[in-house]
């Protein structure tokens, strides 16, 4: 398994490329099986778990081919399939969003349930309960969810649940209701940017949807959809980590493919403790150059300020002259990084889905255990200041989500190496 090794104390300065979003292109590359024709989709991220999708739309009949780091084709040339199997599901939660596609153009699924994972229970109830209301009958067999309908038909729709909107519950709802019979009126839609660029990406395969990127969507069902080609829009995540990574090194970091229009909550909070950020040449660029001040952080649906944020603005915090509260509203037990955080000399007090920092002078570097995705960016970023020197273990985790980020931070003068264990 690999490791990172980093030795901190290097600003960082220079200019750094975001890649395609990891969880628009997810859902994009599921809703490719709708078309009739060919799809090619620019500036999908070269990820685990972008491989593990194009692996999973392999075994439902598609052709999935992608040279280099160019853009991925995907054509459907056996239709026959509807199976996604535990062995997939088990690894990436994101292959439920085969589900919509393959219930809406071929009639059946059988997917597998997805299990609880790191950051928290994360049901689908609401998935399958807008599926229902648009007539499919749904049944629980060996672990399965088995889909069937013989054509599905628009409804009107309530999803929102106990934490709000759900992303991908609006867009297995959204991949079924395109090819549904009549009007399907979606309340409490998810309003993230990946939800807009599903909905664009559908759009332009002829898809009839209004009111993206609020909590209404109105669908108008089509009779079929063709193979379009189409760019993924930036990761708003991967630019917020390294904006932080700026900010935690008293850097100077300019982004380009950078949409500061997905990020108000974060920027906002960034200039709150003290990070100058400002839009630059279609991208972004931050800077700081002293303490950083405390602020009180929650985690909401978009356009609250990003769970997938909140361990790498709790690194920032650790730092901060004062102290600071992150509450996380979306899954209430992320916080698999604070004792870690901790094992590197953090001081933070869990009170529920509240964490209290104090802010400290410095990280001390420390062998550290990543957890789950989001919780290893934080011991990046954490490793990138402290003293002395990080291992991170269990690299395949940042993996799943961040392109190459040991090359993109070396690029930017951090000291880190891959390694294997
Ligand atoms: N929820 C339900 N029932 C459902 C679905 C969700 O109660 O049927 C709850 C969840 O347990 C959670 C909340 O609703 O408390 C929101 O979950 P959501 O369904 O929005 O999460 P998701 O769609 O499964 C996506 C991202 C996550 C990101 C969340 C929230 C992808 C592939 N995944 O997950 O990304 O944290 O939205 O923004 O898009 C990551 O990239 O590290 C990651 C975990």
């Amino acid at each position: 398994m690999d490791i990172f090794i980093l030795r901190g104390g290097s600003r960082l300065k220079g200019r750094v490329d975001i890649s395609g979003s990891k969880n628009a292109a997810l859902p994009i590359m599921a809703a490719s099986l709708l078309a009739d024709g060919p799809c090619t989709l620019k500036r999908v991220p070269d990820l685990a778990d972008t491989r593990l999708m194009s692996d999973l739309l392999g075994t439902l009949g598609a052709d999935v081919a992608r040279d280099d780091d160019g853009p991925v084709r995907i054509s459907v040339s056996d239709d026959s399939a509807s199976h996604a199997e535990y062995e997939t599901v088990r690894k990436m939660r994101a292959s439920i969003c085969v589900l919509g596609p393959l219930l809406a153009k071929r009639g059946k699924a059988r997917v597998a349930m997805p299990g609880g994972c790191a950051i928290g229970a994360r049901p689908i109830d609401l998935h399958l309960r807008g599926l229902r209301a648009l007539g499919a009958e749904i049944e629980l067999d060996q672990g399965d969810i088995v889909a069937k309908a013989k054509r599905l038909h628009g409804a009107s729709i309530f999803l929102g649940g106990p934490f709000g909107s759900t992303v991908l519950g609006t867009a297995n709802v959204l991949m079924a209701a395109v090819l549904a019979e009549g009007r399907t009126v979606i309340e409490s839609a998810a309003c993230e940017p990946e939800i807009v660029d599903l909905a664009d990406f559908l759009s332009a395969m002829g898809a009839r949807i209004e009111g993206a990127g609020t909590p209404r969507l109105t669908v108008e069902g089509v009779e079929s959809l063709r193979g379009v080609e189409y760019e993924v829009i930036p990761d708003r995540i991967e630019a917020g980590t390294f904006l932080m990574a700026a900010a935690i090194t008293n850097g100077e970091v300019t982004l380009s493919h950078c949409r500061l229009d997905h990020m108000m909550a974060v920027t906002q909070k960034l200039r709150e403790v003290g990070v100058i950020v400002e839009p630059s040449d279609g991208g972004a660029a931050a800077a700081s150059a002293r303490r950083l001040e405390p602020a009180d952080v929650t985690t909401q649906p978009y356009p609250g300020f990003p769970t997938d944020l909140q361990a790498q603005i709790m690194a920032l915090l650790c730092l901060a002259d004062g102290n600071s509260a992150v509450t996380e509203k979306i899954y209430p037990d992320r916080f698999m990084h604070v004792p870690e955080l901790l094992r590197m000399g953090a001081n933070i007090r869990k009170e529920g889905p509240t964490s209290i920092v104090t802010g400290i002078r410095y990280f001390t570097g420390a062998p550290v255990m990543a957890s789950d995705l989001r919780a290893s960016a934080a011991l990046v970023l954490a490793g990138l200041v402290a003293r002395g020197e990080t291992t991170v273990r269990r690299v395949y985790h940042i993996d799943r989500g961040y392109e190459q980020i040991e090359r993109k931070l070396r690029g930017l003068g951090a000291n880190i190496e891959r390694a294997s264990e």
